[in-house]
């Protein structure tokens, strides 16, 4: 079974695997019990994936002897606070959950990001393991150990950064996923092919109608490239300091401004779409990009079934916000052509 192992520089005794493969969840039983990862278990999941596939997961691991009980909250962004966090460790006290039981994580995002700051913050800190479900959490939020929560002040203010004891990727869980959110995850992989792979960019190309029609050798394909991207820039640097995992944002300033002034309405990937387009056509103005890769990008987002233009175009004030700037200045990330990216610093007022 693929199998990637991440190891944090700055943590060597942390490392752990990330199993990629159709049915690879058949070998989570003997994982947790040759790992002695908890002596109990807390599936965590949201309302619509615990109909979908906590129950039976659920099961399926009584069957195999694991002591495990599911725990759940309203599926969404709406549910990622502190409040959700403080409720499901209420629960999970009178549940008997202590500081031997662990926490499987079986969703999108969401569930990912707050159930890894749960389990970093319940009793001073218990193991977890993640399943990530939709193609952006397996991509890009189970990868990395940054979790958190929403304030009103802003999304993922309050978060510690904690990496699981190992991640399951399982391709078939992606079979009930919604198309639109599988065009949402495949904008994260074509921003790691524009930034580190131009091989992966290529394969997306030729083989973007295998990827939409969920054909599993096409995205085990896709998601192993874009895990090992990501991995070896966060092995580096889990805590976002130097320039590599800045790479990472590649799109994501102006799609964050396109984002909070669609009042999340937008999904991620379409705005950070619409944002790669928006960061290109600066770059090709700036001479940095050949107007030909820029074209090329924007016909295989449109292609993917993303958009890329905007009717409201974010203005100086809506970049502003954004965390990652410093003074009036701050680090924009171009594709100097497909597979190369940069960052360098920019006046906003110059834009
Ligand atoms: N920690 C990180 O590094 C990081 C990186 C990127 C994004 N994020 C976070 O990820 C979140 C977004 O994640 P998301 O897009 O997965 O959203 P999500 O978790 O809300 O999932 C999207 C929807 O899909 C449903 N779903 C999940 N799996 C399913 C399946 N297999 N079949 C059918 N439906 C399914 C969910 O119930 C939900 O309704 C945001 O909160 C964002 O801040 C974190
Ligand atoms: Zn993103």
């Amino acid at each position: 079974m693929p199998k990637i192992k991440v190891k944090i520089a700055s943590r060597p005794r942390d490392k752990y695997p990330v199993f990629i493969k159709e049915g690879c969840i058949n070998s989570l039983p003997d994982f947790l019990k040759e790992n002695n990862i908890g002596k109990k278990y807390a599936i965590l999941t949201d309302s619509k994936t615990k109909k979908i596939h906590g129950e039976s997961l659920l099961k399926f691991l009584k069957k195999n002897k694991i002591d495990a009980e599911l725990i759940s909250f309203d599926q969404g962004e709406k549910s990622k606070t502190l409040k959700t966090v403080a409720q499901l460790a209420e629960e999970m006290i009178k549940k008997h959950f202590d500081r031997n039981s662990a926490i499987i994580i079986l969703g999108g995002g969401v569930v990912g990001d707050l159930g890894g700051f749960l389990a970093s913050v319940f009793m001073r800190g218990i193991s977890y393991i993640q399943i990530p479900t939709t193609l952006l959490a397996i991509v890009d939020s189970a990868i990395g150990g940054k979790t958190g929560v929403d304030l009103e002040g802003g999304k993922n203010l309050i978060g510690t950064t904690c990496q699981p004891k190992a991640v399951f990727v399982d391709i078939n869980y992606l079979k009930t996923l919604p198309q639109n959110q599988i065009i949402n995850g495949l904008c994260e992989v074509i921003k790691y092919g524009i930034i580190k792979d131009k091989g992966l960019f290529k394969y997306i190309e030729k083989n973007l109608e295998k990827i939409l029609n969920k054909d599993a050798k096409a995205l085990e394909h896709i998601i192993e490239k874009s895990i090992k991207i990501k991995v070896k820039i966060i092995e580096k640097d889990e805590r976002e300091t130097n320039d590599e995992r800045i790479l990472f944002n590649y799109g994501h300033t102006f799609g964050h401004a396109l984002e909070k002034m669609s009042n999340y309405t937008l999904l991620h990937g379409f705005a950070i779409s619409i944002g790669i387009v928006m960061i290109n056509c600066l770059a090709v103005e700036k001479k940095i990009m050949k107007e030909k890769d820029a074209e090329r990008i924007k016909t295989l987002l449109k292609r993917a079934g993303l958009p890329t233009t905007s009717m409201k175009k974010p203005g100086t004030k809506d970049i502003l916000s954004d965390k990652k700037r410093s003074g009036d200045y701050m680090n924009f990330v171009f594709a100097k052509k497909i597979g190369k990216a940069f960052s360098q610093k920019e006046k906003i007022t110059n834009l």
